[in-house]
């Protein structure tokens, strides 16, 4: 766990493209695809020379091609006391973003055990494809454990040259720490991890970035009329929560609402889920990490717009004083909801949220993510969150932020003719699509659904179910809670103002 001391620190000294990158234990230079394989950078001929090695021979004999991610190592041998002890050759591909995080992310995992590394690999990179080498190197490097035998990475420092504007590692670096923030949040175990636990988070690190942090307990909660959060959060000893964070820049640019979908368990409650369906449902909170983390990196980011995170926090367990399937639910602000599935309980504290963000802060754009449906991971794989909005040109800097930002985003429709599926016979809706109307895309039922408490805002929705968690390290991805989201709305809101 590193969210509060980065581990490495990335240090940015400024160099040139022809020069070899200063020594550590493991130097990492540039090789990009050429017609006959892998052709040295000049950072790398000049490193051959330094050492008194012949590089492109090298690279020729390992039938490197440059491609990006792809590594090379060339061990040192102990000539040079003073010099590195490994060359990581390392392929650049096109030298674009995309293909500099994944060599960033491909360098940390290779120098994962030396304590100090060099690189010129991105030193001439654009700025954006520069962050993103800086990010991957400060996200592959994250690691979660409770095992008693395990010790921290011995990474400590990765000293990367760069020719351009050294404001993109401050960038970088306040990204990569919300994210490692998020992932924190998500991997810690469930028996820790309950409503209030995450609540005094959102305050802790809320404070410590300058927010204005509420948190409304079970008596507020019934006080206010927050009946979702409470029918959902009702079966467990351990209370709900209702987390507001606020950041009000000065001279701010409209007002964005982040809603994230906070469940710190999800059993299912009464419709209980099977064993094997509840493994992994302590990240049923994904989406209130993400939503906590965001908020805790505006201000480092210089975010101009005013935002406001709620994150509905409950947890979904079954008991005696549990929300029974045929019980009625009134929301915030007094629709009723019959409730069908007890397991489709992310939508009723969401509608919560969103209900009380169009009746109070009237913003101009209302995001939510959530790890919603099993149906938006079945459909569009382990990668890409699901994307549903009512406004055309939100949808489309969603889609560009995640791109630059190197999350992968897919928008999906609100078809409008399954929303009948959603009438009940008793209540305003039932919170599951009636199953004699066979429209099945449950993903899409579950996005009318929350629309309903929109109050005709414009609004986009991130299913975020699939890329939400990871079954393996991959790039800059770790193992675990990946994160996801935090990426793509800060780069949103850096970029842009409310739509
Ligand atoms: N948290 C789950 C969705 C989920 C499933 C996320 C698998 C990640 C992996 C959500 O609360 C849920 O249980 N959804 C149900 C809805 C159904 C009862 C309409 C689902 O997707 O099966
Ligand atoms: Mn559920
Ligand atoms: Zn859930």
């Amino acid at each position: 766990m590193a969210s509060d001391d980065l581990r490495p620190a990335v240090v940015v000294v400024d160099g040139s493209a022809d020069a070899a990158p200063p020594t550590a234990d493991v130097v990492a230079v540039r090789v990009s695809p050429g017609a006959d394989g892998a052709v040295p950078g000049p950072d790398a001929l000049a490193l051959g020379q330094q050492l008194g090695v012949d590089i492109p021979a090298y690279l020729q004999r390992e039938k490197a091609r440059g491609e990006a991610g792809e590594i090379t190592a060339m061990p040192v041998l102990p000539a040079a006391p003073k010099g590195p002890k490994t060359v990581l050759l390392v392929g650049v591909g096109d030298a674009s973003a995309r293909s500099l995080r994944k060599a960033g992310a491909a360098v940390v995992r290779r120098a994962r055990d030396a304590r100090t590394v060099a690189t010129t690999v991105a030193v001439d990179a654009d700025a954006l494809a520069f962050r993103a080498f800086v990010e991957a190197v400060l996200l592959a490097s994250y690691s979660y454990s409770l095992k008693t035998s395990s010790k921290p990475s011995p990474l400590r420092k990765v000293t990367v040259v760069y020719a351009g504007d050294a404001d993109a590692v401050d960038r970088a670096t306040a990204t990569a720490r919300a994210v490692r923030l998020a992932r924190d949040l998500i991997n810690t175990p469930s028996m820790e991890k309950t409503p209030a636990w995450l609540a005094e988070r959102a305050v802790r690190y809320g404070e410590r970035a300058g927010l204005d942090v509420v948190v409304r307990d079970e008596q507020a909660l019934a006080a206010e009329g927050f009946g979702g959060i409470l029918g959902v959060g009702g079966g467990s000893s351990r209370p709900p929560r209702f987390i507001e964070m606020s950041y009000r820049p000065r001279g701010a640019r409209g007002h964005v609402v982040l809603v994230g979908k906070g469940i710190t368990f999800d059993s299912g409650g009464l419709s209980l889920k099977t064993s094997d369906g509840m493994v992994t449902m302590k990240t049923d909170m994904a989406g209130g990490a993400a939503v906590i983390a965001t908020m805790t990196a505006l201000g480092e980011l210089g975010v101009k717009t005013r935002v406001t995170g709620l994150i509905p926090a409950a947890e979904n367990m079954p008991s005696g004083s549990a929300t029974r399937p045929g019980d009625v639910l009134t929301h915030y602000g007094g629709r009723t909801v019959e409730v069908l599935n007890t397991d489709a309980e992310g939508r009723l504290v969401l509608a919560d949220g969103l209900a009380y963000a169009a009746k109070n802060l009237r913003p101009d754009v209302m995001v939510d993510l959530a790890t919603l449906t099993g149906a938006a991971s079945l459909g569009l794989g382990r990668v890409h969150g699901a994307l549903f909005s009512t406004d055309e040109s939100l949808a489309d800097h969603l889609l560009t932020a995640a791109e630059t930002a190197g999350e992968q985003l897919w928008r999906m429709p609100l078809v409008e003719d399954y929303r009948d599926a959603l009438d009940s016979d008793i209540a305003d809706l039932q919170n599951i699509g009636n199953p004699h109307k066979h429209y099945s895309g449950g993903a899409i039922s579950a996005a009318l659904f929350l629309r309903e408490f929109t109050g005709g805002m414009p609004w986009a929705h991130l299913d975020i179910a699939g890329p939400a968690r990871s079954d393996k390290d991959e790039g800059e991805i770790t193992k675990g809670g990946t994160g996801y989201g935090v990426r793509l709305l800060l780069r949103w809101l850096e970029q842009a103002a409310p739509v």
